[in-house]
């Protein structure tokens, strides 16, 4: 496929991938933290010369096509067309996302229009009232449904009610199609790509629920997205920091004071999705929940959730009562900002919260809470994380911290996970001098796909077929019509740099044990059946003739394993 080459050739591998993770240089390329295994050293390494990404943790790997594919868990086809939209290359069909993408964008502007309109003048006063002024309207896109239950309909159904419907803009009544929204102030939930997915319209008159969003659609599925990340991404990726809070408005109130790198996970409690959506770009995050029961119990519930996707948690203690939207209001900007600089460590928050919550006086109240330290402990990754917490248990329940280890479940380990060298064989090696078109002709033209053993010889049989047509096949072009193990083998070989001492004589003595060894041993194995064979018959000569040659292989075996010629 012609877009499929123009793709591959002007997409920049780094770019795409420092969307999601923090990219250092390192070497000829660049290093991050792996997003599809928790990884807590930087093992994913990307060649912006090859077009080539692997995992040296988790062993994933390939090009840059299908990393967008596993990452936003995609398929071929549309990943394709995402890279094909932003590089401005047509494709053919352009599918019906894009379609309902337009539809979204439609009814945005359609929304944000009313909002400014006569009909909107309810909406303008109670947006404005809470500090969400002009600015903040078109930075969010914020709009306003009207009251007449067709308002959006009647704008934008020309577009095709069926994709109004997909996209829960619509709902089927008994009297045909009503709008989803009605007076309501209309929030766009939008991707990190910064196209709104879905909405979110919180009620002027006091009906219910108080936000109404959008159903999961083709384009939006709750608990993937996190609301603000489009414009919070680079504020988080260059602080290494998140702050996630629980409800639209404070995300908005606190991104206007200053925080960009506020994040919401829109009410629904945290998921995991969300959790490694923020370690793609931060280290910490600071949880600045609710300061009640229910945004209590989010923030332990988020904790566990957080560590689990390797990251470092803080706890923001909000005064009693308040979220960061009312806070910026009653006390300012310089008042949260301060409150989000002194978060405390998780740790510290779950300490102070324990005996407030249990009776730690009575044993129940002790197996209580050990019970709530019980449902983090496995996500603590840090062995001196577990001892702080075991040691702090103990002091706090008066109980020895054995028995807190015990009760905890956790024995106390200090494993130490030793990165395995990255050792190649003489097959894999000879692979890697292939990939990287360094094994030479002449050599190229003695191998055949059933050299190589089962694993490798899918790669080396595509290789050979394009290397056949006259062709120097690049890695990255022949990696993707490949299974992902194999695009995954791939990457390994062609990243890893290996240094020689001497990059000729590794190239020949991998070729010598991987190539020339086999056939002789295979030949010897021969020899030796014959000369049995010819000692059966008393054929000496034939026997002489045989042993002759059988000697002269011995002798070229123990040259090649020494590594002479
Ligand atoms: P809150 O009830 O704490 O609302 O819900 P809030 O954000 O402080 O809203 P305001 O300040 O009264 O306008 C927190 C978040 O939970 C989700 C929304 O994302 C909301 O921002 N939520 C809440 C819903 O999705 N539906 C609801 O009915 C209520
Ligand atoms: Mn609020």
């Amino acid at each position: 496929m012609r877009e499929l080459e123009e793709i591959r050739e002007r997409i920049d591998i780094v770019e795409l991938i420092s969307r999601y993770i923090v990219l250092k240089p390192s070497g000829k390329g660049y290093k991050g933290r792996c997003p599809f295994h928790p990884d807590d050293t930087p093992s994913l390494y990307v060649s912006p010369e090859k077009g080539l990404w692997h995992c040296f943790g988790c062993g994933a790997g390939g090009d840059a096509i299908g990393f967008l594919m596993r990452i936003e868990r995609i398929g071929f086809r549309e990943a394709l067309e995402r890279l094909a939209a932003e590089l401005g290359i047509e494709l053919k069909r352009s599918g019906e996302r894009e379609e309902l993408f337009k539809v979204n964008a439609a009814a945005e502007a359609f929304f944000r229009e009313a909002l400014r309109s006569p009909a909107g003048g309810r909406a303008q006063e109670y947006l404005l009232s809470r500090g969400i002024g002009g600015d903040a309207w078109d930075r969010y896109g914020i709009g306003y449904a009207p009251e007449s239950g067709s308002a959006l309909i009647e704008a934008i159904s020309r577009l095709g009610l069926p994709l109004l419907e997909k996209l829960g803009l619509v709902v089927k009544g008994e009297r045909g199609y009503r709008d989803r929204f009605v007076d309501r102030v209309i929030f766009p939930i939008r991707d990190e790509l910064g196209r709104t997915v879905a909405f979110a319209g919180r009620t002027l008159s006091g009906a219910e629920p108080k936000y109404l969003n959008s159903p999961n659609t083709p384009l939006f599925q709750k608990g993937t997205l996190l609301y603000g990340m489009d414009i919070a991404k680079e504020a988080i990726r260059a602080s290494g920091r998140a702050v996630l809070v629980e409800g639209y408005t404070d995300v908005i109130a606190l991104q206007q004071a200053g925080i960009p790198e506020a994040v919401c996970s829109m009410g629904t409690a945290l998921t995991e999705s969300q959790a490694r959506r923020i370690a793609r770009y931060a280290r910490k995050v600071v949880l600045a929940y609710d300061a009640d029961a229910a945004g209590e119990a989010s923030a332990l519930r988020g904790i566990g959730i957080l560590l689990e996707a390797g990251l470092e948690v803080r706890v923001a203690p909000l005064p009693a009562g308040q979220d960061p939207d009312s806070l910026v209001r009653e006390r300012g900007v310089a008042a949260i900002r301060a409150i989000i600089a002194e978060a405390i460590p998780f740790q510290d928050f779950i300490f102070e919260l324990l005996p407030r919550r249990f009776d730690l006086g009575k044993l129940k109240g002790k197996e209580e809470a050990l019970g709530l330290l019980r449902s983090l402990w496995e996500n603590l990754r840090s062995p001196l994380l577990r001892r702080e917490i075991a040691r702090k248990a103990a002091l706090l329940l008066e109980v020895p911290e054995e028995e807190v280890w015990k009760a905890l479940g956790g024995k106390i380990s200090w494993k130490v996970s030793e990165e395995e060298e990255e050792g190649f064989g003489p097959e894999e090696l000879v692979l890697k001098f292939m990939l990287e078109g360094k094994l030479g002709a002449e050599k190229i033209s003695q191998l055949s796909p059933e050299d190589f053993s089962p694993a490798y010889r899918r790669i080396a049989s595509l290789w050979l077929e394009r290397a056949g047509r006259g062709e120097v096949p690049e890695p990255a072009s022949i990696s993707p019509e490949l299974p992902p193990e194999d695009q995954a083998v791939i990457s390994r070989l062609v990243l890893n740099e290996i240094s020689f001492a001497d990059e000729d004589k590794a190239l020949e003595e991998a070729w010598r044990k991987f190539f020339v060894l086999p056939k002789l041993e295979r030949r010897m194995r021969e020899l030796k059946e014959e000369i049995g064979r010819c000692e059966e018959l008393g054929d000496r000569d034939r026997v002489e003739k045989l042993m002759g040659e059988y000697m002269d292989l011995c002798r070229s075996r123990a040259k090649v394993l020494r590594g002479g010629i």
